[in-house]
């Protein structure tokens, strides 16, 4: 059966889709609480995570186990990391990595989880296809690319940092928990995809730009995903 968990970490990310679901239960996990309904009659759990990598994987492994879901979607914003994604473009994950993962004194690629064999976690073809056709259909004005999402348990602020990032990961956006969604997913053996649009620049900028571009970069992801949604029914 289809349903579909989606995943912001702030409540800025979910709060026009809860404000547009038909609610059938809410449960709360792990301090995490979880809308059970529909979206234009597609089912769905959307759920404000919170921050960060660890509560981002809590979040996916609740919505595995008691939820069921058979999709991930990760939705928000994000700094870019990619001269041609500007403030208010939307990417679209095709692939997502921990940027602050480090055993490479052993061997291992820079981002790379130890014995797991790769560092990219991959999204799947079709979210992503859907994801795209959608923003064109609901953001004609938005520029969209696919992409690589980094994320790490900070905050981008830096020319120095962002510099890095592109250099190891070839990241073209950052934020603080796409690739734990996408981890997680992987474990689970659901599709996923990382749809973030563009708050700032992940550069000395941000500081000014994110609480600026936050709010409405914030509601054109969610549009996308409830557009994008209908395309995972059967
Ligand atoms: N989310 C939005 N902008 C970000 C940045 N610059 N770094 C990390 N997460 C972000």
């Amino acid at each position: 059966m289809t349903k579909i968990g989606i995943i912001g970490a702030m409540e800025l990310e979910v709060e026009q889709l809860k404000k547009e679901m038909a609610v059938k239960s809410v449960v709360t996990k792990a301090g995490m609480d979880f809308f059970e309904g529909t979206l234009d009659d597609v089912p769905v759990v959307v759920v404000r995570s919170g921050i960060g990598k660890v509560n981002a994987a809590l979040c996916v492994q609740i919505l595995a186990d008691v939820f069921q879901v058979s999709h991930v979607i990760n939705t928000g914003v994000a700094g870019s990391l990619n001269a041609k994604l500007d403030i208010g473009d939307i990417l679209i994950s095709r692939d997502a990595l921990h940027h602050d993962m480090d055993t490479t004194i052993f061997g291992y690629q820079p981002g790379e989880v130890p014995q797991m064999g790769f560092r990219e976690f991959r999204a799947d073809e079709r979210m992503m296809e859907l994801a795209r056709e959608a923003c064109e259909k609901v953001n004609p004005d938005i520029r969209v690319m696919f992409g690589r999402v980094v994320s790490g348990d900070q905050f981008i602020s830096s020319k120095e940092v962002k510099e890095r990032l592109i250099a190891l990961f070839q990241g073209d956006c950052a934020e603080m928990e796409g690739a734990s969604v996408a981890h997680g997913a992987y474990l689970n053996s659901l599709p996923f995809v990382i749809i973030r649009a563009i708050s700032d620049k992940a550069d000395d900028s941000a500081e000014m730009d994110y609480p600026t571009f936050e709010a409405a970069a914030a509601k054109h992801s969610a549009a996308l995903v409830k557009e994008m949604i209908k395309g995972l029914l059967p």
